[in-house]
């Protein structure tokens, strides 16, 4: 089979958050799976390349009509593995600080920016003479991809047979834009209605790949059941979903088992593993509270959060309910986003520099220390369609503290039971019920064998993409047959 993968970003290559681990541990695995041919397509933003991947000139230029203009794309090529990596170029749309905004804001052209490389996939693939059997969609940024399929390449015999299949990693993020960017997209007024591209008024990239698509999924089962039934988590798009109720599915993200492998970790201080996690939990969080400059106390519990600072993350719960605990827990905080979020916790860390340490910023190699040197790992979230976070934790025996939604209430379990848990869980992000358990950690602290029961529990768990890369390919299967008939 031949799959092609368009998404916004994937790891190693570019990331902001969860979707690039997915994309590129997708990439990946479904490489290694039989008679499959992988290609994964992303836009090359500045400093991609270089490092351990050089890129090659993938020859030749083609041309994008972005409303009433053409602008050019090129193509550059990475070998990765079994997976060729194709970067769409243009200079004007993707040499810029940021992925998808500035300090200022998002950036004010991102319907082109996704228009193009949305067309440009399309153009590329044929460029390159790969014809796929399908086309695995991620986001809002290539909703229109199923689209265009279904439109304006509807009577291309290029794509006569090839199916789309979108992921919802975050309905919450939508592409929503006024009905001028039709225009700039090229499609049709004709299919400017509700049943359609229309939706309240303008164009939305993410209503877009749900209706055209031949089959949707999510990144947990208990998201896809919260996005059609709830509007607070369906952000207005349940009507849309409901009606592809039969085609949607939700699929358990995995993490790459490699990358995040506490016993090969080179960032660590020591490897470590099931047999020996409590030596080597202990050296890491050792050594993190001297990088960190905070008091080097093993009996201080170790609080760690590695997050991108939104709304989403509910770390403000944290914020007011952590500062009770700091007599007996530290708090360890990696995040970049929301400059509220950032300035309280430079300002609380600041206030108790040998308990909270706060850094701003996306550091890879910090994250792979916090994993393993924290005793528990937050992760309060508002929603969270899967999380990676929180099953990075449990490998390196972290345990979660998370809310009961989405993909966390699908990975950790607690019932009071320390025989059957892997983590703790409150039912919702409030600083009520973060505090009580924040508490409840507290006493069952010095409990150590239910603690390393526990620890044990989570470190045993299955985080890999084994079952759900199968699932994934058997609904591939599926929809590039309907689009045989
Ligand atoms: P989301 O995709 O919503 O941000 P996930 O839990 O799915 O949340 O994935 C987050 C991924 O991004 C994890 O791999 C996490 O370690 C990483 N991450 C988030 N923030 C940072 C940061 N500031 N520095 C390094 N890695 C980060
Ligand atoms: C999104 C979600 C997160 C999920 C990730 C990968 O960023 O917020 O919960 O794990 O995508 O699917």
């Amino acid at each position: 089979m031949k799959i092609l993968i368009a998404a916004s970003e994937a790891f190693p290559f570019c990331k902001t958050g969860g979707l690039a681990d997915v994309a590129g541990a997708l990439a990946q695995v479904f490489s290694r799976a039989e008679d499959a041919e992988v290609v994964l397509f992303l836009p090359r933003y500045r400093n991609v390349g270089g490092g351990a991947f050089s890129l090659k000139a993938a020859g030749g230029s083609f041309l994008i009509p972005v409303g009433s203009r053409v602008e050019t794309a090129t193509m550059s090529r990475v070998q990765w593995g079994k997976v060729a990596v194709y970067f769409i170029e243009n200079s004007k749309y993707f040499d810029r600080p940021g992925m998808y905004r500035s300090a200022a804001g998002d950036y004010e052209d991102n319907d082109e920016r996704f228009v193009f490389f949305s067309r440009a996939v399309l153009e590329g693939a044929k460029f390159i003479g790969f014809k796929p059997d399908v086309i695995h969609c991620h986001d809002w940024q290539t909703g229109l991809v199923p689209a265009y399929l279904r439109t304006l390449y509807r009577l291309d015999s290029f794509y006569a047979k090839t199916a789309s299949v979108f992921t919802i990693h975050n309905i919450a993020y939508q592409g929503m834009f006024p009905k001028e960017t039709l225009q700039k997209a090229g499609f049709s007024w004709l299919d400017f209605t509700p049943e359609k591209l229309e939706f309240y008024g303008g164009l939305n990239f993410m209503k877009s790949g749900l209706v055209f698509a031949d089959l949707v999924t999510t990144v947990s089962p208990t998201y896809a059941s919260e996005i059609q039934y709830r509007p607070e988590f369906g952000h207005g798009l349940e009507g849309v979903l409901k009606h592809r109720t039969s085609d949607l599915f939700g699929i358990l993200n995995g993490i790459d088992e490699e990358i995040w492998d506490p016993s090969t970790d080179t960032f660590l201080e020591r490897g470590y593993e099931l047999k020996s996690f409590q030596r080597g939990k202990a050296a890491a969080k050792k050594a993190l509270q001297k990088e960190l400059g905070l008091e080097e106390n093993k009996d201080l519990i170790l609080a760690g959060v590695v997050s991108r600072l939104d709304q989403q993350k509910g770390l403000d719960t944290l914020l007011k309910a952590g500062p009770d605990f700091l007599e007996k827990m530290q708090f360890v905080v990696l995040g970049a986003g929301d400059p509220g979020l950032s300035d309280a916790f430079a300002a609380l860390a600041a206030a108790n520099p040998k308990r909270v340490a706060f850094r701003a910023g996306f550091d890879e190699e910090l994250a792979h220390r916090i994993y393993g040197g924290s005793d528990i790992f937050v992760m309060p979230s508002r929603f969270e369609p899967c999380g990676l976070s929180q099953m990075i934790a449990m490998r390196y025996g972290a345990l979660p503290v998370v809310t009961r939604t989405g993909g966390l209430k699908d990975t950790v379990f607690y019932n009071g039971e320390p025989k059957d848990s892997n983590g703790f869980a409150i039912d919702n992000s409030d600083e009520g019920q973060l505090r009580s358990v924040l508490g409840h950690i507290v006493s069952l602290y010095g409990w150590r064998e239910n603690w390393n029961m526990m620890v044990k529990n989570a470190m045993r768990g299955d985080y890999s993409w084994g079952k759900s890369a199968e699932a994934y390919i058997k609904l591939f299967s599926i929809a590039a047959q309907r689009r045989q008939l």
